[in-house]
């Protein structure tokens, strides 16, 4: 496996093409890991970038303390059969002041955007760097975050980018919990606790619980829900009557970790 720290390293690597890709911050789990399963079914060589992107996250985020773990993850990755992993400093990445951002549709300031001002910029910028970078012909990405899976797809489609992008489902601990790095934040008490979030989804799903009754459900259990709504597949619109293709998504906080997780219907 070549781990490629800059982008001259990247282009001597000259894996043959086509190329799946999957883009991480890092602090890989199982649910990075079956992205890279997916990404192996896509293409014969698959590329894994690690970079903990600054521009995602605003100043009162965890930026500075989010887990990085390289040495732990390229073993993972070398043990799953990556070809390369292009792992940039901000340096690489960010050489100056990055004076273009991705400017993303409306939807970018609804739910998860309510709450994180600019995620999306941040996260529509890099993601079209590291595709411009590594080149790949497939990126996957994981249906927890359903928002961005969306607006990274539309962003593909507006401007013509040659990659298609795959979705991976949701990859769950077995209570329930949608595994994400963020996990390991949690006390014993709150892991116990952090399947609720899923089971509120899947009871708005069934139409056991409204939005509204599911953010009261979580509020009884201690937690500070953000939102719980529903929408319209695939691009995330308020739903009509007529649309029959949903999907539940939720964001609460619990002690000082904010969770978010989704379910199609
Ligand atoms: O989902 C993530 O880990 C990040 O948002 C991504 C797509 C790697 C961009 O930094």
């Amino acid at each position: 496996m070549i781990v490629a720290r800059d982008r001259d390293e990247l282009r001597r690597a000259a894996l043959p093409a086509p190329l799946a890709f999957v883009p991480t911050m890092g602090n890989l789990h199982a649910g990075h890991l079956a992205l890279v399963e997916l990404a192996r079914r896509h293409a014969p060589r698959v590329a894994v970038s690690i970079f903990v992107n600054r521009l995602q996250f605003a100043p009162h985020e965890d930026f500075e303390h989010y887990p990085r773990t390289l040495a732990a993850d390229c073993e993972q990755l070398a043990a799953a059969g990556v070809d390369l992993v292009f792992a940039p400093d901000e340096r690489v990445l960010y050489p100056e002041p990055q004076r273009f951002q991705v400017e993303p549709p409306p939807l970018a300031d609804e739910l998860e955007g309510r709450f994180r001002p600019r995620f999306f910029h941040g996260v529509a910028t890099v993601v079209l760097k590291l595709l411009n970078c590594v080149q790949p012909r497939f990126a996957m990405f994981g249906k927890k975050d359903y928002q961005q899976l969306t607006i990274v797809r539309d962003m593909v489609r507006q401007f013509n980018l040659p990659v298609e992008i795959v979705a991976g489902e949701t990859v769950r601990e077995s209570d329930g919990l949608a595994m994400s790095s963020r996990n390991a934040y949690l006390s014993p008490a709150e892991r116990r606790e952090a399947p609720r979030l899923y089971q509120v989804l899947l009871q708005v799903c069934a139409g056991r619980l409204t939005p509204a009754a599911a953010v009261d459900a979580l509020q009884a259990a201690g937690w500070k829900p953000d939102y719980i709504e529903v929408r319209r597949r695939p691009d995330l619109a308020v739903p009509s009557a007529v649309d029959r293709a949903r999907v539940a998504l939720g964001a609460a906080r619990l002690g000082s970790t904010r969770l978010i997780d989704s379910v199609e219907f």
